[in-house]
């Protein structure tokens, strides 16, 4: 329900800096999300630096940073890879434009970890050139390329341990029906193993598996250990491989709505030791140095979206459509797979919860939807602000252009002061890789008849 008292019921989902002020407005960061809305224009994702940091330092409480991977693909640009970089976390990228992007912000390529079921002949000359520190081998193919792309790097072999995560299907990576990594079961782990051991100039350090994303349940966990441990035994028989380090992935869940509770980073490493310890003791195995990989456990919580209402539709008996000027093309999450959120007004905190409504968004496509049921106060009209909590991962990273919406500004928040990190795309950005149908240039986008008359001003502020 959205009313100030409810604000402590929402703290998980909440950046942590999240507060009221006195005129019942949102405050992040020190920030009244009123302004900020008025300042950089709407949608607007508001990037809580302190939340971040914090997550990261729950991480590390129990791990060497270095030993932490911040998994890029839940929201990376180049103020985000300075702020891991300052933390003293790893890097995981899975494309070349996640490395360029690590390159472009001077990340310590020592402290990459490159990613990705089919990196190809250039990202992987990409990576060589850029000195990352470790690939993570997931086919057979790669292995050959990355020979041929003559990388001296630490070597990790991404493995499927078979351990079904409790999450939604379309987001597991962990089971052997994967397009992900070596499947255990049928030898062809074992064999990229070897395969791996002999790359010329390279080194194979360690093995990796990731088993799902939003994991509540940690015995999953536990059950991959104990098929790693029993798997590593077997390649230390055969080749006399023992990794010295074990990547256990990403995957912590995060709570979207009130009703979820976010476990907790630190106990969950502790309990993972605690697993390595048993498994790979009760097979005489040394226990490996444990790296992870969290991408959403890190910045789930430390942004919020923040949209403003341009229509609110009223069906007698059906339902209340609030339609605000982002959706689907900012987060495909809940078309995508059903992903669940919390709204409430941040211009109105004070204002009493009403019946639920359904919070659209403005594309043409009825799946545009953000939220299904939300309780937003009764008079909910044109011009509210609402404000969309744990927006964080896998939003604005999986941004997209449909209907040609340009995607929103990202701006960092930290004791009062505000710092865009992502600049609002405009008309002309969206413009710019068109080409008339001879092949030239549109023109210049300020020359109104090169654009045959179409307004391509930039809307936002
Ligand atoms: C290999 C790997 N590592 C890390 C992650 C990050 O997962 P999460 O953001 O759920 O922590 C993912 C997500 O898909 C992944 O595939």
């Amino acid at each position: 329900m959205s009313s100030i008292s409810s604000l402590d019921e929402m703290r998980s989902i909440l950046p942590d800096s999240a507060d009221t002020s006195s005129g019942g407005h949102l405050i992040v960061g020190g920030c009244d999300a009123v302004e900020l809305a008025s300042e950089y224009g709407t949608p607007l994702v508001v990037f809580d630096r302190a939340t971040f940091e914090a997550r990261a330092r729950s991480y590390t409480a129990a791990l060497e940073p270095a030993s932490v991977a911040y998994a890029g693909k839940a929201f990376l640009c180049i103020a985000i890879c300075q702020l891991v970089d300052e933390l003293g976390l790893s890097l995981d990228v899975c494309t070349g434009g996640e490395l360029a992007t690590a390159v472009a912000a001077g990340f310590p390529p020592e402290r990459i970890v490159f990613h990705g079921n089919n990196k190809s002949l250039d990202e992987l000359h990409a990576a060589a050139e850029s000195g990352v520190g470790r690939v993570v081998l997931d086919s057979l193919e790669e292995i050959e390329r990355v020979a041929a792309a003559g990388l001296r790097t630490k070597l990790l072999v991404r493995v499927t341990p078979g351990v079904e995560a409790h999450t939604h299907e379309f987001v597991q990576t962990g089971q052997e029906d994967s397009k992900f990594g070596f499947g255990l079961g049928d030898g062809i782990a074992l064999e990229a193993v070897k395969r791996a051991l002999e790359i010329p100039g390279c080194e194979l350090v360690g093995l990796h598996a990731h088993i799902g994303s939003q994991i509540f349940e940690l015995a999953a966990f536990d059950l991959a250990i104990q098929r790693l441990a029993v798997f590593i035994a077997e390649t230390q028989d055969r080749f006399g491989f023992v990794p010295s380090e074990l990547n256990l992935g990403g995957g912590l869940g995060v709570a979207h709505t009130r009703d979820e509770i976010t476990p907790d980073p630190a106990a969950s490493v502790a309990r993972i030791h605690h697993a390595l310890r048993r498994e790979f003791g009760s097979l005489s195995l040394p226990v490996p140095r444990l790296a992870v990989e969290p991408g959403r456990s890190i910045v789930g919580a430390s942004c919020v979206t923040v949209y403003r209402v341009g229509t609110v539709k009223r069906i007698p008996g059906v339902r209340t459509y609030v339609a605000v000027d982002g959706g689907m093309s900012d987060n495909i999450r809940p078309a995508l797979y059903g992903a669940r959120y919390e709204a409430f007004l941040a211009n109105r905190m004070d204002a009493p919860p009403g019946p639920r409504v359904t919070v659209c968004g403005k594309h043409c496509e009825s799946g545009d939807v953000l939220i299904k049921d939300v309780h937003l106060p009764d008079d909910v009209a044109a011009g509210d602000l609402v404000c969309v909590p744990a927006t964080g991962a896998y939003t604005y990273s999986m941004a997209n252009n449909y209907n040609h919406v340009p995607r929103p500004a990202v701006v960092m928040v930290t004791d009062g002061t505000a710092t865009t990190i992502v600049v609002r795309e405009t008309n002309e950005d969206l413009l710019r890789h068109d080409r008339r149908l001879d092949g030239s240039m549109p023109g210049n986008p300020s020359n109104s008849q090169a654009l045959d008359g179409l307004d391509i001003s930039d809307s936002s502020s």
